[in-house]
């Protein structure tokens, strides 16, 4: 089948796009208002788009509540979600009044970042320090804003739980990432496999 995206006529029950672009990785965004209130919620509009320096960037459907603390405050943590903390992920994305306190309404540890002024999950196995270098919105064919609205953060400081390391690696299979598909569908990490890029004839 074709379809072209104006009008959507896909003529599937559902939507299938969020479905080809998976898996996507899930940011579990802590953040902080001028309020000083907390502000914690699952984003897998979320990657690496850089590594030197390492940059991040995570995308809002609309002006939510993290769009809003990272760009007055300038700062976020990333997050991993890792299988044990599924449920409190969930949990926290409920769409809740400015200034709730998701790391409280999910259950969650709430600590301060080391070298930036958010918030970030005790609990998770891996976390992302950043500071903002950019949000824009984005715009469409025809050079018009769109209603989705990106966030580009520099990270600053990582943190590792040591439980996660071996053989001087980030585990990933100890780490048991989830990620984001289409629909209500979710994914862990299958068997991991290694493959070398081809090297051009006459490369060192
Ligand atoms: C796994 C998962 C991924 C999500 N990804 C996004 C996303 O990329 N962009 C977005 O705008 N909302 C996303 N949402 C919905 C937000 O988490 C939800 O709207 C939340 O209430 C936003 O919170 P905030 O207003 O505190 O930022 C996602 C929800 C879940 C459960």
């Amino acid at each position: 089948m074709f379809y072209e995206t104006e009008g959507n006529a896909h003529g599937l029950a559902h939507d299938p796009f969020k479905a080809i672009v998976a898996p996507r990785p899930i940011g579990w965004i802590g953040t902080r208002g001028v309020d000083g209130s907390r502000n914690l919620a699952p984003y897998s509009f979320f990657n690496a788009v850089g590594d030197r320096p390492k940059l991040v960037m995570f995308s809002s459907s609309g002006r939510k509540d993290s769009l809003r603390n990272a760009q007055e405050t300038g700062v976020f943590t990333a997050n991993f979600v890792g299988r044990p903390l599924l449920d409190p992920m969930n949990a926290s994305s409920i769409a809740a009044p400015y200034g709730t306190d998701e790391f409280i309404v999910s259950g969650l540890t709430p600590l301060e970042g080391r070298v930036v002024s958010a918030p970030y999950v005790g609990e998770a196995v891996a976390v992302l320090e950043c500071r903002v270098t950019m949000v824009t919105t984005l715009k469409d064919v025809a050079g018009q804003d769109t209603d989705s609205h990106m966030v580009v953060g520099q990270v600053m400081g990582i943190h590792i739980d040591e439980s996660v390391i071996r053989d001087g690696r980030f585990d990933l299979a100890l780490a048991d990432p989830v990620a984001r598909l289409g629909y209500m569908d979710y994914a862990g990490l299958g068997p991991l496999f290694q493959l070398r890029r081809p090297k051009a004839p006459g490369a060192e």
